[in-house]
């Protein structure tokens, strides 16, 4: 579903810059396709959506309703890639004021820091309320989310008693490795798989994205429908036709030129977590062998009020991809002032939308006059359908670049090396 439009990157590019790149965005998704073939290869997420089993998503939608019906909060705890994709949908979905909306359990994420402050906030919020767990770790020993699954385990048995918590905890991890796989079945702890084949960042559609969507009501269902129609497409398109080829290719391209950093903008307010997790999803899979562009964010059109000057004017190592949304729910028009005490009656009348449009294309044209290229992808409706499709679309563009780029884009080498000295630095605390 969502479509790229090229025509604000702006550099002078001619065919003889787009064909060697379109080749090579040819070989890149040729590599992914014999990787993907092979066992033992981090790529089970191409196919995932394709193959997940309807039982599967039942099994998950019956474990939400549980934990719907005994809880008014619900703990997600998770770091990276455990957590950022659920919340990214559901914060897109429903907004940063998901919690305020009544519309399911509070849902509170933890365990991606280690602030005593946070821990003792939350235990604050969940005095007199009642609450599940629900954790989510690929290898179980992750610190973070291990430290906090003590802290929440204690506060429940504190609460109902240490024999009658096991109905509270949920337990998402690898189908085969890890430690959170044997603590789970040892405690009696309802537990879902994520395949060995896929990392984390690559998890949305497993039940580590899709088991805290389900408990904020997201239709997962059609976010299935969405994703899998789109890697259909994605995955039979061989020509630079295919939106995700020329993604790769406009990044790879832009890189060349000594744009380094990638800032990722919308307008949505509820777009930031979909952001840091195309942020995550990017920076861990092409950011190695001292290569890879660094995925950056801002928030328009708040941060054109602080970034929006670097943007413009400083240095010019820059490019934007500016997602933009259709149109959706109820619009909203200016208010007429009768005095016109700011001078905008002008105005009156008017769609916000439609003022944010106009704001959206003056921005690209000024950025552009001051040297930032801008990739536009058009992602139509903020639905659950489209958001399926966009996800899968930025993987796919993930991979298929970072292939280009001459990466491994699954792997995390940086980040196992930063998590294995600090267990042995804390080891002799
Ligand atoms: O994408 C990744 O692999 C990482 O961001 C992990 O998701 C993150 O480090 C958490 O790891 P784990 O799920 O093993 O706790």
């Amino acid at each position: 579903m969502p479509n790229v439009d090229l025509s604000s990157i702006w550099l002078d590019i001619g065919l003889n810059d787009m064909l060697p790149l379109e080749r090579k965005a040819a070989a890149a998704h040729e590599k992914l396709d014999e990787l993907t073939m092979q066992d033992g290869t981090m790529t089970g997420w191409v196919n995932f959506p394709e193959t997940l089993d309807k039982t599967d998503l039942a099994d998950i939608s019956a474990t939400a309703r549980h934990l719907r019906s005994i809880s008014d909060a619900v703990v997600v705890i998770g770091a990276g890639g455990s957590y950022l994709g659920s919340r990214a949908v559901i914060e897109l979905l429903y907004s940063s004021y998901y919690n305020e909306l009544g519309i399911g359990p509070k849902l509170y994420f933890a365990g991606h820091n280690l602030s005593s402050r946070e821990l003792d906030t939350f235990s604050s919020l969940l005095e007199n309320v009642d609450f599940s767990v629900i954790v989510i770790s690929k290898s179980g020993t992750t610190l973070e989310p291990a430290l906090s699954l003590r802290f929440f385990r204690q506060l429940l048995a504190q609460r109902y008693g240490e024999d009658s918590i096991s109905d509270r905890i949920v337990a998402i991890t690898d189908e085969k490795k890890g430690k959170l796989g044997p603590m789970a079945d040892e405690l009696g702890w309802k537990r879902f798989a994520i395949p060995s084949n896929i990392g984390g960042r690559y998890s949305v559609f497993t039940a580590a994205g899709l088991l805290p969507m389900a408990v904020a009501g997201v239709g997962l269902q059609t976010l299935i429908f969405g994703a899998r129609a789109e890697a259909r497409k994605l995955n039979s398109i061989r020509s630079f036709e295919n939106p995700a080829w020329q993604y790769a290719v406009a990044r790879n391209l832009l890189y060349s030129k000594g744009k380094k950093i990638e800032l990722m903008t919308c307008y949505e307010p509820s777009f930031k977590y979909t952001a840091e997790w195309f942020k995550q999803l990017f920076g861990e899979s092409e950011g190695k062998q001292g290569k890879g562009i660094f995925p950056a964010s801002a928030q328009y059109t708040t941060d054109l009020h602080s970034l929006g000057q670097y943007v413009q004017e400083g240095e010019r190592s820059l490019f934007e991809t500016l997602v933009r949304f259709d149109h959706s729910g109820a619009p909203v028009r200016v208010a007429n002032d009768f005095a016109d005490s700011d001078g905008l009656n002008y105005l009156s009348g008017k769609e916000m939308y439609t003022i944010q449009n106009v704001a959206e294309n003056a921005v690209i044209s000024a950025h552009n006059s001051g040297g930032v290229p801008v990739v536009l992808i058009e992602a139509g409706e903020i639905n659950e359908r489209s958001i399926g499709a966009m996800l899968y679309f930025f993987q796919l563009s993930c991979a298929v670049s970072g292939l280009m780029l001459g990466v491994d884009p699954f792997d995390q080498p940086g980040v196992e090396a930063y998590k294995s000295n600090m267990h042995s630095m804390l080891k002799s605390l």
